[in-house]
């Protein structure tokens, strides 16, 4: 780790080998004309991009394309295609989730057409209408539908101003995410304010839940202060707001059984937190994701959850992460009921890699980062042993070892696999485009790549990609006929990213020149940020 974190950082030494560089790559550049257009300065040296890259990106551009004209062909409009059988499904209320989680990616590729066909979609669009029964659940629709609108509002009104320049789509767009906030701060409506996971939009109610969980209610602040902030209308940020106090204030003491972790549900009629059993992942996982992000986002307003994360991010250090027998250098996180720990990880939690990476550039403390880069790393680890080269669902560990005749305590034994899915999760390639951040460290670039062959050799089908039932059997077992929506958001989106050196809406790197002035929702929906950029 101190290799890495030595290299990722804006120290004095790396600094002035940079401004050296600079130089030559000045010298070099200059007469092929190929410089970037901005000029050059010593703080912001130039980064030379190889053609690897540029191929590279090409092929995951080329891959959204394929599963685009797939879901295009057999499902327009409905929620999600089923990538094998070609048959739709409409699982969050039938708004076309899989063409308006696209939008941010379309734009970022560069690709007018599909952008515009989904403009379109969404300027047509009658949020009052719910396919399947009369409600949408409010954690989902927010992450997907309504970020991804916001952030295609940013992005066209930031840096791909020059593409669908249509005065009628880009109001349509603005009138629609407006809409569809207004419909889901239906959910805020309950005793404390502590919104509810479903709600009617044609009659503006909430089902009658007596609890959500804490990624449902923390997961709303970015989405919802953003929308304020372009509306003008404060009320979306007030009623995100309102629900997080009772996370960042959280009662009884049982609820948070350590510093800043929580138990993961909590009462929507007093806000108190129900349980003292929890994790990194599932119902508790964006929670945690956004106290750092919702500072990143307005770090003057938000400064409270900062000094939550960090609290969060230490007893996670402290109490919570560990090391599998024979290889410290690998974290893996435990998940926690009281004061008792379990080894067992789940693929969501694996975003955490990054979280702490970002963390850790914001504040620079290069302990986070490095801790952030632990987890990076236990995660190429385990792509790199099984069959597929595809991390499954599940893993354990042990961290201590009795050796015996039957248990030769082999290290690489110590993490095992106990549940082979691959459903195309985002998260380890989303902490790898944090770990390639941080550290410009090219085997993050190269495990990202990999993944991305392994899922176009395995997952690929005539009209998408697929789910695979076990990443160690020859050739990935089964396609389980799964192709969820952040297979566009986010997969295509932070394989992209990871290999592309300079834009405006990379999260900062290594050089610390730059600071954040976009931040990825949990759906990797860029957000311009609005207050002064960390
Ligand atoms: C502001 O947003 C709230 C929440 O959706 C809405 O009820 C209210 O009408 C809006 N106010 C204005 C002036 O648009
Ligand atoms: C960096 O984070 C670690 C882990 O939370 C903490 O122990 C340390 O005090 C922090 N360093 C600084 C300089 O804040």
């Amino acid at each position: 780790m101190a290799r890495l974190g030595r290299l990722g950082w804006g120290r004095t030494a790396f600094k002035a080998t940079l401004a050296f560089c600079t130089i030559m790559a000045l010298a070099f550049l200059s007469p092929l004309g190929s410089a970037s257009p901005r000029g050059f300065s010593i703080e912001d040296p130039p980064v030379l991009v190889s053609p690897v890259q540029t191929a590279r990106q090409n092929a995951i551009a080329a891959a959204f394309q394929h599963a685009w004209n797939g879901y295009s062909k057999y499902c327009f409009g409905h929620d999600t295609l089923h990538p094998v059988s070609n048959t739709c499904e409409d699982d969050f209320g039938g708004y076309g989730a899989t063409a308006i989680d696209s939008l941010p990616t379309a734009i970022m590729f560069g690709n007018e057409e599909v952008a515009v066909q989904i403009l379109n979609f969404i300027a047509a669009l009658d949020f009052k209408v719910v396919k399947g029964g009369s409600r949408i659940q409010v954690f989902e629709v927010t992450i997907r539908h309504f970020a991804a609108m916001i952030s295609a509002w940013d992005l066209l009104h930031g840096p791909f101003s020059h593409m669908v320049t249509n005065p009628d789509l880009r109001h349509a767009l603005y009138v629609q995410m407006t809409t569809l906030g207004d419909a889901l701060s239906c959910a805020f409506d309950t005793p404390s304010g502590v919104p509810r996971d479903w709600v009617d939009p044609a009659l503006c109610q909430t089902d009658k839940a007596t609890q959500n969980t804490i990624a449902g209610a923390g997961t709303m602040i970015l989405e919802f202060a953003r929308l304020s902030d372009i509306t003008g209308n404060q009320t979306y940020a007030h009623l995100a707001q309102t629900a997080e106090e009772y996370l960042l204030k959280p009662q009884p003491a049982t609820g948070e059984p350590y510093p800043g972790l929580l138990g993961s549900f909590i009462s929507v009629e007093t806000g108190q937190i129900l349980g003292s059993k929890g994790s990194w992942g599932a119902f508790a996982d964006s929670f945690y994701e956004y106290l750092i992000k919702a500072y990143l986002y307005n770090s003057d307003l938000y400064q409270s959850y900062l000094e939550r994360w960090l609290i969060a991010a230490d007893s996670t250090i402290r109490s919570i992460g560990s090391h599998p027998y024979g290889h410290p250098e690998w974290t893996l996180l435990s998940s926690w009921d009281g004061g008792n720990l379990q080894n067992s990880m789940e693929s969501l939690s694996w975003f955490a890699g990054g979280n702490f990476i970002l963390g850790g550039m914001v504040t620079s403390n290069q302990t986070l980062v490095d801790y952030g880069l632990s987890i990076a790393d236990a995660a190429g680890a385990i792509y790199e042993s099984t069959k597929t080269g595809l991390g499954g669902e599940f893993v354990t560990w042990s961290t201590t070892c009795e050796a015996s005749e039957n248990n030769p305590c082999d290290p690489n034994e110590a993490i095992r696999l106990t549940d082979g899915r691959f459903r195309l999760r985002p998260e380890v390639l989303e902490t790898w485009y944090y770990a390639y951040r941080a550290t410009k460290d090219p085997k993050y670039q190269d495990w990202s790549w990999a993944a991305f062959e392994s899922i176009n050799r395995y997952c690929r089908t005539d009209s998408g990609f697929s789910s695979l039932t076990d990443v160690n059997a020859d050739e990935g077992g089964s396609k389980g006929d799964v192709q969820e929506s952040f297979v566009f958001a986010e997969v295509m989106k932070y394989v992209y990213l990871t290999h592309l050196e300079d834009a405006p809406y990379h999260v900062q790197d290594s050089r610390g020149s730059t600071k954040n002035t976009w931040v990825y929702n949990t759906e990797a929906h860029p957000l311009r940020v609005a207050g002064p950029p960390r």
